[in-house]
């Protein structure tokens, strides 16, 4: 009920006249957090564009939302009314025997559900900040919110793929536009450090 609350909240806002500025975790945590409600239906509605697996078990599957992959895609800079987002799934490999299951492809299989989903939202510019993206992890059982805590740490790590406007797969999103291919990717760096697919091409 909450969260049909805020949705039509935020409805309410996009078609006002006025446009929404939305808060940063900063500078307001709950505002912030009440413009980034858990993304409802984001598989139907937003793009599957990557798929990265870890050799320390973990399988994560990326989307992003029409808005952004627009902007992306015509070199535009993010919309900032709120629709602009990026959202990435962690699983946990199924294993059997203390070893990986593998598919076909020898890629690992994801559990059924993800533990969690992370989000991010761009907001709009505020002059100077590093911030302009809300972020936020829920868990994807409840939809529920895991905890204010790990945002600092989102953006203690993100804040390394500045010039990628804070997004690290990117390069990975714009070889998706080029093929129309989902692109799977086997890092082979455990949790989330960088892999060569991570970079800009030269
Ligand atoms: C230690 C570094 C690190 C931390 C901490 C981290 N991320 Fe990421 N994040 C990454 C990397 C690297 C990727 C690219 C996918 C991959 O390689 O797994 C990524 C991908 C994403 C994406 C998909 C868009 C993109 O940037 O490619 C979102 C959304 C995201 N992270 C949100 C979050 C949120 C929200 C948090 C905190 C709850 C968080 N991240 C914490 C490194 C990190």
């Amino acid at each position: 009920m909450k969260r049909v609350a805020q949705y039509a909240l935020a409805g309410l806002l996009l078609v006002s006249s006025t446009p929404v500025r939305i808060p940063s975790p900063q500078e307001n945590p709950d505002g912030a957090a009440a413009a980034l409600p858990y993304p409802e239906h984001y598989r139907e509605t937003m793009t599957l564009y990557a798929v990265v697996d870890r050799p320390d078990g973990m399988v994560r599957k990326l989307y992003v939302s029409q808005s952004a992959l627009k902007a992306v895609q015509s070199k535009q800079p993010y919309p900032t009314s709120g629709d602009a987002l990026y959202v990435i799934e962690n699983y946990r490999a199924q294993s059997a025997n203390q070893k990986y299951l593998l598919d076909a492809q020898r890629h690992m299989v994801p559990k059924d559900i993800p533990e969690t989903i992370h989000v991010m939202q761009r907001r709009a510019n505020k002059a100077g900040a590093m911030d302009n993206w809300n972020v936020q992890s829920f868990f994807y059982n409840t939809g529920e919110i895991e905890g204010r805590a790990n945002l600092f740490e989102c953006w203690a790590c993100h804040v390394s793929a500045e010039k990628r406007e804070f997004v690290f797969s990117r390069p990975v999103l714009q070889r998706f536009l080029a093929s129309g291919q989902v692109q799977r990717w086997d890092c082979p760096k455990i949790n989330r450090q960088l892999c060569d697919q991570h970079l800009d091409p030269p």
